[in-house]
C-alpha cells in the first residue's frame, strides 16, 4: 500500500504542474477585455471580430461593391437601424452620399472643381471666390439674354437647342452661371419672402448652388413661365433628348429625399453624354451616380 502511493503522488505533481504552466501561458498571453475597454477604443472598433460581426449585419455586401467605405462602417449600421425596410444596397449609397446627416451638416468642399465630374449639392459646397474656367456666352438665339456657361456645356446646350428647333421645339436658356454673390441675393430674397424653411427646399444657400458651377441651366419655352415648363411640348421633348447632349434632369420628382430639392422641370445639368445616358437609363440621381461610380471607384 505504501509502494503503491508512492508511485501516484509524483504523476499526480507533475499533472499539476502542467496544468499550472498551461495557465500561466494562457493568462499571460490574453489580455484581459476590461483593460481593451478603458484604454484603447481604437483597439475595440478595428477588432476583426468585431469588425466581421459589423459586415455581417450588412450581409457581407463589402464583397459585392467596390463603393463601400469601410470607414463608415458605424454609420452604415446606425442607419440601418433607424430605417429597417431600406435594402442594404440603399443603406449603403443613402450614407455615402451624406443623407445619415442633416442637409448643411458635414459639409465639404465640392470635389473635381473645374471638371465636368463635380457634384454640388447640401453636402458638397463651393468657397465664395469660385467661378468656373471658360465661363463663355451662349448663343443668343437660345437664351434670353446674356447668359454664361463653362464652354462644353454650351456647345452641347447649343447642340441641343439648335436640334430642338429644328424639330419646331423652341428651348431658351433662362438662367445659368450665377455667382456666389448673385445666388446669395436670391436666396435671401426667396427667405424674406417666404421663410427659411420653404426657401431651403427650393433655392440654394450661396456657395450650395449648382449654377455656380456654370453646368447648370434652367430652361423655359418664352411663352410659359419657367415653372409651367412641365406643361410645354418642349418638356416631353427634353425628357426624350437631353440626355443625348450630356444633360439631365437634376431634380427629378421622386427624389427630393436624395437631391435636397423639390422637383425641378426646368433645372438640367450637363454631365457629359456617357453619364447623362446612364442616369436617363437606371432612372437614378447624379448624388447616386456620383457615390457609385466616381467616388466609388478612387
Ligand atoms: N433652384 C436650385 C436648387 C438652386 O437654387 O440652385
Ligand atoms: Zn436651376
Amino acid at each position: 500500500m505504501t509502494k503503491k502511493k508512492l508511485k501516484i503522488k509524483p504523476l499526480v505533481l507533475i499533472i499539476f504542474i502542467i496544468l499550472l504552466v498551461i495557465g500561466a501561458i494562457f493568462i499571460l498571453r490574453k489580455p484581459s477585455t476590461k483593460n481593451i475597454n478603458k484604454s484603447t477604443t481604437q483597439k475595440e472598433t478595428t477588432s476583426p471580430r468585431k469588425e466581421n460581426k459589423k459586415l455581417k449585419e450588412l450581409d457581407y455586401i463589402n464583397e459585392k461593391i467596390d463603393y463601400f467605405n469601410n470607414d463608415y462602417l458605424d454609420r452604415y449600421l446606425t442607419y440601418k437601424k433607424a430605417n429597417p425596410n431600406l435594402s442594404i444596397e440603399n443603406i449603403i449609397i443613402n450614407v455615402n452620399i451624406g443623407l445619415d446627416y442633416p442637409y448643411y451638416e458635414n459639409v465639404q468642399e465640392a470635389k473635381y472643381q473645374n471638371t465636368s465630374y463635380i457634384l454640388v449639392n447640401k453636402y458638397n459646397n463651393l468657397s465664395k471666390d469660385y467661378v468656373p474656367e471658360n465661363l463663355e456666352a451662349i448663343d443668343p438665339a437660345y437664351s434670353n439674354g446674356e447668359k454664361y456657361m463653362v464652354s462644353y456645356a454650351k456647345d452641347a446646350f447649343e447642340e441641343l437647342a439648335k436640334s430642338a428647333k429644328e424639330e419646331g421645339y423652341n428651348i431658351y436658356a433662362m438662367s445659368t452661371y450665377r455667382s456666389y454673390n448673385y445666388q446669395n441675393s436670391l436666396y435671401n430674397n426667396y427667405v424674406s419672402l417666404d421663410g427659411k424653411e420653404n426657401a431651403d427646399t427650393y433655392s440654394a444657400r450661396a456657395g450650395y448652388s449648382e449654377h455656380q458651377t456654370g453646368l447648370a441651366a434652367d430652361v423655359y419655352n418664352k411663352e410659359k413661365s419657367y415653372t409651367e415648363f412641365e406643361q410645354t411640348k418642349e418638356f416631353t421633348w427634353m425628357q426624350e433628348n437631353a440626355y443625348k447632349f450630356g444633360f439631365i434632369l437634376r431634380y427629378p420628382k421622386d427624389k427630393v429625399q436624395e437631391t435636397g430639392y423639390m422637383y425641378e422641370s426646368w433645372h438640367y445639368r450637363y454631365v457629359g453624354k456617357e453619364i447623362a445616358d446612364y442616369i436617363h437609363k437606371h432612372n437614378i440621381t447624379y448624388e447616386e451616380y456620383f457615390v457609385k461610380f466616381i467616388e466609388g471607384k478612387k
